[in-house]
């Protein structure tokens, strides 16, 4: 089977000079979202049609072995499709049909249709769910319950308006009636585009079997046209995760006001409270406890039973176990070792305007509350820090001090 995804429109409607297709859900853009999908599907060279800033679009589809085509001139979802043509000269088969802005189609809704179409032996299927604002989308018009067109918004009559199934923009061709047909398709239409669903309703009525399958839920179908679209995406996404993560034993405060990204680890018994925002790649043990207000960065490893508290951003750090950084820090590229206690305002300053720098605290180390770790700093473990302790990389520090001062130095040879 091979695959097209459409992903050449400039998205006219997010008001943005951004690809529609590369604007980022929790830090990924839209269509790598889709490009998941499809390679959990078994596909391995998907073809994406590429036109606004390509070169951009471009530059994203490597890590998913996915092929650009080039459509010149953005013409319509049908016009799209006939730009891939040439690539697929020698396929034979079907012809999986995906839009770059549906980043909620689950890998098993996928399976559903193929199997569906499978079965069915249709010569065209195409995916449909019932929205109960169906606004904007393509309506699936059935006669006697049998598929017959597919009407777009402008288009259609109040009578089809009112119909809410609506089409997904998902769907599978056989590989020679689809280039056929779209040979066919005008632009007579309100928008004067080359419609990609023109050609179901062209061949049902030459005699093939078209099937519109009732397999995707509501949610699955919401596109992405507009920056609300993509806040409700973002949302619905973010739903997502925080539900796999609760039927796991994590405790979310309140689920609405924390966002967390695909991708993440937490363990059981942890207890999230409002308003942190954790991104792809951070890892948080068993019975921690999180916020309110933290942000934690990919890279980001704590170990069971830290606190990380308010204000308190994290960056590719591995912080043990038991550790408690409960108010106001930033700790970048830091190394905090088991029961160490970061006290309130420590910050490593990671960054020496050239290169991010590292910081190891050792175990039990207790960080004085205003510390500054000038990195690459090493404490020992047990050391102390004084508040408002500015620690440099020069000076020696051995296991058991006690540093104070600007710059830190052990107490013992601190005039007192
Ligand atoms: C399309 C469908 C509609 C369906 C909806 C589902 C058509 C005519 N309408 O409408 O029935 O309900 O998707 O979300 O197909 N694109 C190109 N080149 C073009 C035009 C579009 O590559 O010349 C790409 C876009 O980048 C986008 C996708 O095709 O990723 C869909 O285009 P869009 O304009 O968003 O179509 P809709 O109006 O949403
Ligand atoms: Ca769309």
């Amino acid at each position: 089977m091979e695959a097209i995804v459409l992903a050449a429109g400039k998205g006219t409607r997010m008001c943005s000079e951004l690809p529609k297709v590369l604007h980022p859900v929790f830090g990924k853009p839209v269509l790598a979202y889709a490009l998941e999908v499809l390679a959990k599907a078994g596909i391995k060279k998907p073809y994406v049609v590429v036109g606004y800033k390509a070169d951009k679009v471009r530059s994203f589809l490597k890590p998913y072995g996915a092929v650009p085509v080039l459509q010149r001139e953005q013409k319509g979802t049908g016009h799209a499709v006939m730009a891939a043509k040439a690539a697929l000269a020698n396929a034979s088969g079907s012809v999986l049909i995906w839009p770059g802005d549906m980043p909620l189609v689950k890998p098993e809704t996928l399976e559903k249709f193929l199997a569906a179409h499978q079965r069915s032996r249709a010569h065209v299927s195409v995916l449909s769910c019932d929205q109960a604002d169906p606004w904007g989308y393509g309506r699936i018009v059935r006669e006697e319950g049998l598929f017959a067109a597919i009407r777009e918004e402008w288009d259609a009559t109040p009578e089809e308006r009112a119909i809410r199934e609506v089409n997904t923009g998902i769907y599978l061709f056989d590989k020679k009636i689809l280039f056929e047909a779209l040979q066919k398709v005008g632009q007579n239409n309100r928008k004067g585009e080359y419609y990609l669903t023109d050609t179901l309703e062209i061949l049902r009525r030459e005699g093939y079997y078209v099937e519109a399958l009732l397999l995707a839920s509501a949610e699955e179908g919401q596109g992405i046209n507009s920056q609300k679209d993509l806040a409700t995406v973002t949302k619905k996404i973010n739903g997502r995760e925080i539900a796999k993560h609760q039927a796991r034993g994590v405790t979310f405060m309140a689920p609405d006001q924390t966002f967390v990204a695909p991708g993440v680890k937490i363990g059981k018994g942890t207890m999230i409270y409002p308003w942190c925002f954790i991104e792809t790649g951070a890892e948080i043990g068993a019975h921690c406890e999180i916020g309110p207000f933290a942000k934690l960065r990919g890279g980001v490893v704590i170990g069971d039973e830290s606190v990380i508290g308010s204000f308190v951003e994290a960056n590719r750090s591995r912080i043990g176990k038991k550790v408690s950084a409960k108010h106001l820090s930033y700790l970048g590229d830091a190394v905090i070792g088991d029961g160490a206690n970061v006290g309130a305002g420590t910050i490593t300053a990671n960054f020496d305007g050239k290169k991010k720098q590292q910081t190891t605290i050792g175990k039990n180390v207790r960080v004085g509350a205003n510390t500054v770790f000038v990195a690459p700093v090493r404490i020992p473990d047990g050391t102390t820090t004084g508040a408002g302790s500015v620690v440099i990389p020069k000076i020696k520090i051995k296991k058991g001090d006690v540093v104070v001062g600007v710059p830190a130095r052990p107490l013992a040879k601190h005039k007192r």
